[in-house]
């Protein structure tokens, strides 16, 4: 077994630590660089249908739900299409509002999620066409779907996902270059520049992995709180909802992850000296803002592990813990800062001598309503 996890302890620690591979494979094969576009060889759907769609919705659970809402900021930032997210148990019962102009973006690692499958159903049933962004090949979602964008992560074994999320990123992140090619809102210089962001990530993280030793001596300090609380902002909003699932998942510590804007309307009240806060603070046109924030989380006596861009002292001197993570990668920025919330999740969890694999009562895939 040792040999199947790579060496590692744990599969979710092997698997966290294979995400720059698993990026590279996400990516491979299908950048032009020189037109600034992606080729997506399963997508199904040539440029003068992607130019048809009005609305695009996207639908998933869990954790591939906390991807769908970052690709709602990536879509609408390049792709100007008004984008709605939803979970798929919601999605199903609710009569959305979807017909023949709807593009569906169903997200699922295992391809199996009955609610997921439902939801898809559903859309197909109103008219609308759909991409699914899935891990695994030829599972029920990616056969019935219109197109496919698979994350090709390679097999995942732990039940809290790590490597499907960030590739499920990367896929939303090719989806919105194709597609913004395809109606003209990404021109080819862009597009390029997009590319140029984009290749920088592997190695990024790799860089990003460094952190572990660090993250495991944080894990140590605050493994015994009751309850976490995970800040962020923006397009880093739904990494601070991943980061508190996953130690939600594996530790069983209470977690909760908020807007840190909207933090004043309630959260605020729980925080006291007992409270430690996890502050996604990296350097970008929020930077300010989520800073102000962390500070009013300080005043109240609340213990701030703060995850920030390499270098940054006025976040350090104001943070009882700092984590960094090594430049700003941009939009891409997302898939860093997971890293760190991921492993402080992980050691938590083997701290507390949890069945990290195997949370009890978690299943993998849920194939069931
Ligand atoms: C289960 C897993 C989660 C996963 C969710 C959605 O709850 O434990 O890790 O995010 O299902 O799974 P899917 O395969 O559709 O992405």
């Amino acid at each position: 077994l040792m040999a199947e996890k790579g060496g590692y302890k744990h599969f979710m620690l092997k698997e966290i630590f294979e995400q720059p591979r698993a990026i590279r494979d996400t990516i491979a094969g299908r950048l032009r660089e020189e037109e600034g576009d992606v080729y997506l060889e399963d997508l199904r759907l040539s440029d003068c249908e992607l130019r048809e769609f009005d609305r695009i919705c996207i639908v998933a659970c869990g954790t591939s739900w906390h991807a769908a809402l970052v690709g709602k900021f990536l879509l609408e930032e390049h792709c100007r299409i008004p984008v709605e997210v939803d979970i798929a148990s919601e999605f199903r019962y609710r009569n959305p509002v979807v017909n023949d102009r709807t593009l569906m973006v169903l997200i699922s690692q295992s391809g199996e999620t009955a609610d997921t499958l439902a939801a898809m159903r559903e859309g197909k049933s109103r008219g609308a066409r759909n991409v699914a962004i899935c891990n695994v090949v030829d599972s029920s979602i990616a056969r019935e779907a219109t197109g496919v964008v698979y994350t090709h992560a390679g097999p995942e074994i732990g039940v809290a996902s790590t490597k499907a999320f960030v590739t499920q990123l990367v896929a939303l992140y090719l989806l919105t270059i194709r597609l913004g090619r395809a109606i003209g809102t990404i021109d080819a210089e862009r597009g390029q520049a997009m590319i140029t962001e984009l290749v920088k990530v592997p190695a990024l993280l790799e860089k990003t992995l460094e952190i572990n030793d660090a993250v495991e001596k944080t894990a140590r300090r605050y493994m015994n709180a009751r309850d976490f609380l995970y800040l962020g902002r923006g397009i880093n909003y739904p990494i601070a909802l991943e980061g508190a699932l996953k130690l939600k998942e594996i530790s069983y510590i209470h977690a909760e992850g908020y807007p840190a804007g909207e933090m004043k309307h309630g959260p605020i009240a729980l925080i006291d000296e007992n409270m430690p806060v996890v502050v996604l603070v990296p350097r970008n046109s929020t930077y300010e803002k989520v800073l102000s924030n962390m500070e009013e989380v300080v005043a109240r006596g609340g213990r701030v592990i703060a995850i920030c861009s390499a270098g940054d002292r006025e976040v350090a001197d104001k943070a009882e813990e700092t984590l960094a993570i090594p430049a700003d990668g941009g939009e891409l920025t997302s898939i860093l800062l997971s890293v760190p919330l991921q492993l402080l999740a992980y050691h938590v969890a083997v701290l507390k001598g949890t069945d990290v694999d195997q949370p009890r009562n978690l299943a993998k895939s849920v194939t069931v309503e």
